[in-house]
C-alpha cells in the first residue's frame, strides 16, 4: 500500500521522506526500503508510539521538518490521474499556510467534510460528521508550511482522544490561511481503511494496469523517468526481481527507453 503514497510524494518532487508508523510495523518498513539510495531518495524513519492522531505526525517529525514546508499524505491513500501534476505542483510552491483538497464522495461521514456558504467559500470542515453538510471529504494529502509544528503543539485532542488533522485544517482556516483545491472527476481517489474500499481499490489498480500495460506506483520507474537512477541502476533493480512480473516490467521499460530515447533518460 505505502508504494502508492510514495509514488505521489515522488511525483511531487520531494526527496526526503519521513515514514511513520507503529512501533511493531516501523523496523519493517525500514528493512523493506531502507535509506532510500537505491531510487535516488532519501528515507527517515520514526515511531508514534501510540495511535494519538495524524497531527501528531508534527511533532514525532519536528526536527525532520525544520524550518522547511512539509506535505503529508496517509499510508492508506491513493490518488490517481493526470490531475494530480497540477494539484501536487500548487503544493510545492506553498511556503506557509495550508493546502488541503475537497473530493466528492458518496460516503462523506466517514472523512474530514468541507462546509461550504452560498457563494461557494470554504466556513469549516468537521471531522466525521454523522449530518455531512457537504459531500466533500478532505483525502489524505496535506500541504503545510513550517508552522505546523507549532500548530500541532497547542491542539487538545479531539473526543476520540486523538490530536486531529482536521483541527490543524480548522485553525488555518480561522487565520484566513487556509486553502482548499477542490479535486475535479479526472481524478481518484481511493481509500483502503475498510476491507470493501480495499477491495474495490484492488480492482480499479487491476484494472487500469490490465488495460495499460503499465504498473500504477512502479517507484523504480518514476525514479528513473525523474532521472533519480540512471540505466545501470533501473538494470540492477530489475535484476532483483528477475523472476517474477514486475521484473520483467522493469525490463520491459529498459528496453523501451532503449528503443526510444537511445542514450537519453526515458518518459513515460
Ligand atoms: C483521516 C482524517 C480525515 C480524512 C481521512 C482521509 O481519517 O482524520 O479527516 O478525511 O483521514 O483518508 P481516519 O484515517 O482517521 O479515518
Amino acid at each position: 500500500m505505502i508504494y502508492y503514497p510514495l509514488s505521489v510524494l515522488m511525483l511531487a518532487g520531494i526527496r526526503d521522506i519521513l515514514i511513520i508508523s507503529t512501533p511493531e510495523d516501523t523496523p519493517r518498513f525500514e528493512k523493506l526500503f531502507g535509506d532510500g539510495s537505491h531510487l535516488g531518495l532519501r528515507f527517515f524513519y520514526a515511531v508514534q508510539e501510540r495511535p494519538g492522531g495524524l497531527a501528531q505526525a508534527f511533532l514525532v517529525g519536528e526536527s525532520f521538518i525544520g524550518q522547511s514546508p512539509v506535505a503529508l499524505i496517509l499510508g492508506d491513500n491513493i490518488f490517481y490521474g493526470q490531475d494530480l501534476m497540477e494539484s501536487l505542483q500548487e503544493g510545492m510552491r506553498l511556503r506557509s499556510g495550508g493546502l488541503i483538497f475537497g473530493y466528492r464522495v458518496k460516503d462523506p461521514q466517514r472523512y474530514g467534510v468541507v462546509q461550504f456558504d452560498e457563494f461557494g467559500e470554504v466556513i469549516d470542515i468537521e471531522e466525521k460528521p454523522s449530518i455531512p453538510k457537504s459531500s466533500y471529504a478532505v483525502p489524505g494529502l496535506y500541504f503545510y508550511g513550517p508552522e505546523v509544528v507549532e500548530i500541532a503543539r497547542s491542539l487538545k485532542p479531539s473526543l476520540r482522544g486523538e490530536v486531529e488533522i482536521t483541527d490543524v485544517n480548522r485553525h488555518y482556516l480561522r487565520e484566513k490561511k487556509l486553502r482548499v483545491r477542490l479535486l475535479g472527476a479526472g481524478l481518484a481517489w481511493l481509500d483502503t481503511g475498510t476491507f470493501d474500499a480495499f477491495q474495490k481499490a484492488s480492482l480499479f489498480v487491476q484494472a487500469i494496469q490490465e488495460r495499460q500495460g503499465i504498473q500504477i506506483a512502479c517507484l523504480e520507474e518514476i525514479a528513473y523517468s525523474l532521472g533519480y537512477i540512471n540505466k545501470d541502476a533501473l538494470e540492477r533493480l530489475a535484476e532483483c526481481y528477475a523472476k517474477n512480473e514486475y521484473g520483467d516490467y522493469l525490463h520491459s521499460i529498459l528496453l523501451k527507453s532503449l528503443a526510444l530515447f537511445p542514450g537519453n533518460s526515458y518518459t513515460p
